[in-house]
């Protein structure tokens, strides 16, 4: 087994089941079916034990909202962490040890999630990731697990979710495709916006993409790419690139090694598309 992923939740549903749902689709599916990620989705109330299950209570302090219990998500991760993060001969050969991974709680008050830490958690044999609703979990489980394994609390971006459901959806979509084997073609994700691999388009947002028919409701495809010379090619792409990441992430060309030609086409204005760059 590659990468095992436990996710705790109340709503295990949201994660669909052994056959069907987003861990059982696409890429992630396939993954999952070949073994090379593994999934176990664990109810946090199953160690909620009152009657009613209860796995919130009122913020000392007073405030709005409720707060996940403590009590409850130490049994749970307890349980879970005291699992064995499967790992087999092929990840003892590779270097991956039996360990027990990684803790991630998705919080919009987190560290942003960037294509640096997919990366991060690719490398990764286990990661186990707690859902917080409501107003969040007591502060003291994160200061707590933190005594005994890495912990990250990751923000997917700058916008408030109903839990972090969704946002560990999103984590393992972008870990995942990045796992050996996940993408057909394994240097396709180093031209990817964000492509980390350092090639022609690292750190830029990727530009606009194209195939038949040459013609398609009166609009043309680039005639450059049509001209097989590949080194134009790939500088009309850089171009394309350079002017997008400028329209729709300034902050972003900052961090950037911009040559002559790079100033050039920035100073040129900034159309977004290929032939027709109004919108
Ligand atoms: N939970 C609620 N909002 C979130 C966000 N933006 N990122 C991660 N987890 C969240």
């Amino acid at each position: 087994m590659g990468l095992n992923i436990d996710i705790v939740t109340i709503f295990p549903e949201y994660f669909g089941d052994e056959t069907s749902g987003p861990l059982r689709t696409s890429l992630i599916g396939k993954a999952a079916a070949r073994g090379d990620i593994g999934f176990q989705i664990h109810d946090l109330r199953r160690w909620a034990l009152d009657v009613h299950h209860t796995v919130d209570d009122v913020p000392f302090g007073g405030g709005p909202g409720m707060v996940m219990k403590p009590d409850v998500w130490g049994a749970a991760l307890d349980e879970v962490l005291a699992a064995d993060g499967a790992v087999d001969s092929a990840d003892a050969a590779a270097g991956r040890s039996a360990d027990s991974g990684r803790l991630v709680v998705p919080t919009p008050s987190g560290v942003p999630f960037t294509q640096a830490v997919a990366t991060r958690y690719a490398a990764q044999s286990r990661l186990i990731f707690a859902c917080g609703r409501y107003e969040g979990i007591d502060g003291r489980v994160v200061d707590h697990m933190r005594q005994r394994m890495p912990v990250d609390e990751i923000s997917v971006g700058d916008y408030v979710l109903a839990g972090g459901e969704a946002a560990v959806l999103v984590m393992i979509e972008a870990v995942g495709r990045l796992l050996p084997g996940v993408l057909g073609n394994a240097s396709s994700a180093d031209d990817d916006s964000f492509g980390g691999a350092g090639g022609s388009m690292t750190g830029l947002l990727e530009g606009p993409v194209y195939t038949r028919p040459r013609t398609w409701r009166g609009h043309e495809v680039p005639e450059i790419l049509l001209s097989g010379n590949h080194a134009a090619i790939a500088r009309w792409r850089r171009d394309m690139a350079l002017r997008r990441t400028a329209a729709h992430r300034p902050d972003l060309l900052t961090a950037l090694e911009l040559d002559a030609r790079d100033r050039q086409v920035l100073a040129a204005g900034f159309p977004v598309s290929g032939k027709d760059m109004a919108h």
